[in-house]
């Protein structure tokens, strides 16, 4: 009975590791990306990609926020590289 148990214990530890690690993994290779990287994939999904040139630095930051609402699935730091590389175009 102890032994069915443990082995419960020991399987569940297990599979919590492997989703923990896998998801390290998947952040890892999302914050590796570049700006101009997560611009060109994430910024077309809704609508044309606005050209670097078309806002100024504040309202980059300003539409930054905005758009990462929309996203839903981009995070500040992400975010924060998108807005640096059109910040950078501008
Ligand atoms: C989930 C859909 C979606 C994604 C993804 C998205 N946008 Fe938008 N975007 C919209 C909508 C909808 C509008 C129209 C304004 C509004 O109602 O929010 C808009 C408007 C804009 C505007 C016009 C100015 C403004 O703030 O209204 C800019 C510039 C813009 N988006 C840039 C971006 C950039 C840069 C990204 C990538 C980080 C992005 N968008 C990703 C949906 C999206």
């Amino acid at each position: 009975m102890k032994k069915i148990y443990l082995t419960i214990v020991i399987l569940f530890t297990g599979i919590s590791l492997l989703t923990f690690l896998n998801g390290c993994a998947t952040s890892q290779a999302m914050t590796d990306k570049s700006g101009a990287q997560l611009w060109g994939e994430n910024c077309v999904r809704c609508h044309n990609t606005p050209s670097p040139a078309d806002y100024s630095d504040g309202q980059w930051e300003a539409i930054g926020m905005h758009m990462r609402l929309r996203t839903q699935t981009l995070s500040p730091d992400e975010m924060n590289k998108i807005v640096a590389f059109l910040q950078s175009g501008n």
